[in-house]
Formats: structure tokens, C-alpha cells, sequence
């Protein structure tokens, strides 16, 4: 579906945005793997934490909707039956490198399928280090999906140093772990997104430049009631709208402020972006606040390579915010983006080319100098709702407007997207 966007005047007024979608993932996994009922608030709405769900349906376990929240029934220890047929991970990279950890340990076998995106992308991540811990998972000539997992009876810890700063390997290792009475741990040079060992209560030690996370069996959850942070991913895109946008104010509730997110929000207010967070609050390890963002002018920074797996599902918006700041705006370090929803320096550089806009596209990132004016634009999502939401934004604020091919893909991490945008537009 095409979406067409005129340009906006200014934003004002106030957004409650639905919950994370990384944390919605692993309240619905951790529910499930607890025995007994579980109640989520705030889930998110996104077509990927509905994947999840249905794939621990399949596994049998019980979910039902009351008042707005998600109850959830769990089976307990190793009580997950056999899935009737494929499990079918659609397009979330996060519900199949996941759960993988947690099916390596029980005692039937399963496939894993996905979408035509989620095919592509690299599974011998997850089949290494689970490999190594005696799990029986098979993925395809290439390593991608189908992946045949087989049940194995000598599961074991291991000690794994993650070779790729990410956080869905790392829940992995970690989820297959929980099952084991030997502790296993994971061990990061650059530490990726942490909810898994927030939610879970996981020790993690600094030694030296390593980050050690160790997890056993001590660690498998209990049933317990989540509250689950609006999405700081989701609230990106309306963040960098306002400060690109004149005259503009707005306040967006219970934002997820996990230090492992936060990344873009000091880049941002680095560049001189005004965002301020009020009302912080911490609810199960998890913090949360108010952001207040104003109109701002804009200059590009120098975006330190560590920095990268902190903001790595919010590059697509940063980069529009680099073209309207001053100066030169450069990504490196960031090969990770290939094997995103879709190939995301290639889907950025493609949509500025496209436009006339210069851009110099590297092996591990790109860049570009900002404040390279267009009227209008014509751009494609690419099947990947991240890129579709960036240029939806962008489109915005150009003086003519601008379009989206593809714009139906928000809904894998935003379904309300729209419905927002009329909101907070005045
Ligand atoms: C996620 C981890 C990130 C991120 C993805 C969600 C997660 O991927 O891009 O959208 O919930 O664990 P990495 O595995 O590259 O860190």
C-alpha cells in the first residue's frame, strides 16, 4: 500500500504510546515458561509480540485477554507440548533466535519457519553457541531458516563470548541456560540490550572490559504480574518529528528508559535536541519517565562506533534527523543493519539516492552532509517497518510531502502508527 503525507504544520500535545515491543517478547516467553497465571499490562500491540503468543499457544499455553491486559497461563518446567505443526516466527528475528533456547531443551522435536525476510536472515548465530551446549538445531544449507530442532538429552552449560554485539543471541544462550542446574554465562565486550537479564534477575559482573551475565536453572521465573514500559523504539520517530518540526511540543508517557536503549536520546540532545524526561519511575527492574520534546535546531556529531548496538533500531530515524542538522552525518561499525528486516544502510541509501539526495554508502554504515534540501519524496519501505516509519516521518516534514510503497509493514512494531501521527498533528 502506498501512503501519501502532506507536510505538516507543528506537533503539539501529549502520546501514550503501547508497551515495548523487546520487553512485551519476553514477558509473554518468561510467562510461559512459569507455571501458573501471569498477568501483562501495556503489552505492545505489534505483529511481532503476537508471533510470540501464538507460537507458545501452539507450545500450550493459555492466553486470554481481561481488561485490556494479557493473562497468561503457564505450563512450568519443561511442560510445553509438542507444536502441532511449523512454528511460525513471521518476521521477528527476536521470537526465533529466542525461543530456540528454550526448545534445544525440551523433549520433542519442531520447526521453525518464518517470513520470506526472516528467511534470510543469519541463524548460525544462535546455532553456534546452542550447538555448543550439545543442542540438536539444524538450520538450512545456508544456516537460515527452517530450523529442525530435535530433542537432546545432554544439554550443557557453557561459557560463551558473544562474537556479535546482540541481544537476541545472547537471550539464547541465556534462555537454554535457565534450564541447567551448571551455570552458564554469556560474556560481551559491548554490552547489546539487556532485558533479559533485568526481567530475569540475572547476575551480571564487569571484569575488566567484560560484562559477565551468569545464568541456571535458580534463575527460571515464577509466575508474577508485568508492567511493561512504553516503547522508546516507537517513540523515536515522534521524537525526532517534533524537534525537526516548528513550534512544536510534546509529551510522551511511561517511556522505557533502559540504559541499553537510551543511546539515540543523548545523541539527539547531543546535537542540541531539547528532550527532557520527568516522572521517572521503576517498575520490575525496569525505568520509565516522561520525555518532554521541543523544536530545536539541529547539528551533527561525531557517533562513537560503541555506541551502535544501543541504537541500532533507531539509525533509520537518526538519519533523517542527520539531513536536517548541520554538518556531516556518518554511521560506521554498523554491519549489523544488513541483517535487519531488511538490508538497512542499503534501504536508507537507496530511499536518499532516489531523491537526488548524496549519500556515500560503506561496507559497515554510511554518510551523508545534512541540510541537502528536497521538496518532496517517493520512498519505499522495503518490507521492513522501521524504514517505513523513518521516511513516513521524513515525508512530513518535507514542504510538498512525500509517500511511502510498502507502508503496511509499521504494523510488525506499530499498528497505532497512524492513528498517533493524527493525534499529535495541529
Ligand atoms: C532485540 C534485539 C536487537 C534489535 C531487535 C530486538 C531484542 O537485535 O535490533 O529489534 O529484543 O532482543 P540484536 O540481536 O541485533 O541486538
Amino acid at each position: 500500500m502506498l501512503q501519501k503525507f502532506n507536510s505538516i504544520g507543528h506537533i503539539s500535545g501529549e502520546l501514550t504510546l503501547p508497551g515495548d515491543k523487546s520487553v512485551s517478547h519476553r514477558a509473554i516467553i518468561f510467562s510461559s515458561l512459569a507455571k501458573g497465571i501471569s498477568v501483562i499490562s501495556n503489552l505492545s500491540s505489534a505483529e511481532d509480540v503476537n508471533t510470540t503468543r501464538k507460537c507458545f499457544e501452539q507450545l500450550g499455553v493459555n492466553f486470554e485477554l481481561r481488561n485490556q491486559k494479557l493473562v497468561v497461563k503457564g505450563k512450568g518446567f519443561k511442560k510445553f507440548r509438542k507444536p502441532p505443526e511449523s512454528l511460525n516466527a513471521g518476521n521477528s528475528g527476536t521470537t526465533a533466535r529466542l525461543i530456540s533456547g528454550v526448545l534445544i531443551n525440551q523433549d520433542f522435536d519442531s520447526v521453525l519457519i518464518g517470513d520470506e525476510s526472516l528467511s534470510k536472515r543469519p541463524m548460525k548465530r544462535i546455532i553456534d553457541p546452542l550447538t555448543k551446549m550439545n543442542g540438536k538445531i539444524q538450520g538450512s544449507f545456508t544456516n537460515t531458516l527452517p530450523l529442525k530442532i530435535f530433542p537432546s538429552d545432554n544439554i550443557s552449560a557453557v561459557h560463551y563470548k558473544l562474537p556479535v554485539a546482540s541481544a537476541q543471541v545472547k537471550s539464547a544462550v541465556l534462555l537454554a541456560g535457565l534450564h541447567l542446574e551448571e551455570e552458564t554465562t554469556v560474556i560481551e565486550k559491548i554490552p547489546a540490550r539487556n532485558h533479559t537479564e533485568k526481567m530475569l534477575g540475572l547476575k551480571v559482573v564487569k571484569i575488566g572490559n567484560e560484562i559477565i551475565t551468569s545464568v541456571s536453572r535458580e534463575n527460571y521465573p515464577s509466575a508474577k504480574e508485568y508492567f511493561v514500559p512504553s516503547d522508546i523504539s516507537t517513540a523515536a520517530f515522534f521524537i525526532v518529528l517534533t524537534l525537526l518540526s516548528q513550534n512544536s511540543e510534546l509529551i510522551i508517557r511511561n517511556i522505557l528508559l533502559n540504559e541499553t536503549r537510551t543511546g539515540f536520546l543523548d545523541i539527539l540532545k547531543n546535537m542540541g535536541g531539547q528532550i527532557s524526561v520527568i516522572n521517572r519511575n521503576d517498575i520490575s527492574g525496569e525505568e520509565f519517565g516522561d520525555l518532554i520534546v521541543k523544536s530545536s535546531r539541529l547539528n551533527n556529531i561525531e557517533i562513537p562506533e560503541e555506541v551502535i548496538p544501543n541504537i541500532i533500531d533507531e539509525i533509520p530515524i537518526l538519519a533523517v534527523a542527520g539531513l536536517y542538522a548541520e554538518d556531516k552525518f556518518k554511521i560506521s561499525n554498523a554491519s549489523e543493519l544488513r541483517g535487519k528486516e531488511s538490508d538497512r544502510i542499503f534501504s536508507i541509501c537507496e530511499n536518499l539516492k532516489f531523491n537526488a539526495l548524496i549519500v556515500s554508502e560503506n561496507d559497515d554504515g554510511f554518510s551523508f552532509m545534512g541540510q541537502q534540501k528536497i521538496k518532496s519524496g517517493n520512498f519505499k519501505s522495503f518490507g521492513d517497518h522501521r524504514i517505513a516509519m523513518a521516511f513516513s516521518i521524513l515525508s512530513l516534514l518535507l514542504k510538498e510531502g512525500g509517500s511511502v510503497d510498502g507502508f503496511d509493514c509499521v504494523n510488525i512494531s506499530n499498528p497505532g502508527f497512524m492513528d498517533q501521527l493524527k493525534s499529535v498533528i495541529k
